[in-house]
C-alpha cells in the first residue's frame, strides 16, 4: 500500500513536470501584470456587464437590466476554482470557457456578448483582479466515512 502511494506520487510529479498540455498553444510561460482593482469595477460597469451579472459581495453596481432568471451571479462559493485563465478565458472567449453560469440557466439563449472588439487589455486585466478575489472555493464534499 505504501509503496502504491509513492509509485502514484511518483507517476504524477513525472506527469507534471512533463506537462501535458505544452503544444504550441499552450497557456504556459504566460504571466498576467496585475490589474487595479477599482478601475475594474469601473470598468465592468463601462462596458455594461452589470447589465446580466451581479457580483458576489459587491454593492454599488447599476441593477441588472436582464430578467431575474437570466442573472448570472459573479463569485460566490463555486465547486470549482476560477483560475486567473479561466476567468480571462471566461470574458474573451466564453464559448470555450469551463464555467457553469447560474443554476439552471438555459446556456442556449444565455449567450455572453463579445467585448473584443472594443474591451482594451488594461480593462481586461482590471476587470479579472476585480472578479477574482470574489470567488471563494467550496469546501469539498464530505464523503461518509465507510468503517
Ligand atoms: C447579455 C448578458 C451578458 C453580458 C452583458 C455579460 N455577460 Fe458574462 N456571462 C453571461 C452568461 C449568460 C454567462 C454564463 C455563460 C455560461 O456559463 O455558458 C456569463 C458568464 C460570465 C463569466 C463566467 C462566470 C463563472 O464564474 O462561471 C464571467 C467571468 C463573465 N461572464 C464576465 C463578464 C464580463 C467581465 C462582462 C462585461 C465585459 C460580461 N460578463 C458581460 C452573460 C453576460
Amino acid at each position: 500500500m505504501k509503496t502504491d502511494i509513492r509509485l502514484y506520487s511518483a507517476l504524477l510529479t513525472l506527469a507534471l513536470l512533463t506537462g501535458c498540455d505544452l503544444g504550441p498553444k499552450s497557456g504556459r510561460g504566460f504571466v498576467f501584470p496585475e490589474g487595479d482593482l477599482a478601475r475594474g469595477q469601473k470598468a465592468f460597469v463601462d462596458l455594461k456587464c452589470f447589465e446580466c451579472h451581479r457580483v458576489d459581495g459587491v454593492t454599488g453596481l447599476p441593477p441588472p437590466a436582464v430578467a431575474p432568471e437570466k442573472i448570472v451571479l459573479l463569485g460566490g462559493e463555486v465547486a470549482t476554482v476560477r483560475t486567473y485563465g479561466a476567468l480571462v478565458t471566461a470574458v474573451i472567449h466564453p464559448a470555450q470557457a469551463q464555467t457553469t453560469g447560474a443554476p439552471g440557466l438555459d446556456r442556449k439563449d444565455a449567450v455572453m456578448p463579445s467585448v473584443n472588439e472594443t474591451m482594451t487589455v488594461a480593462q481586461m486585466l482590471d476587470i479579472v483582479t476585480f472578479l477574482h478575489p470574489r470567488y471563494r472555493k467550496l469546501p469539498p464534499p464530505e464523503y461518509p466515512v465507510v468503517p
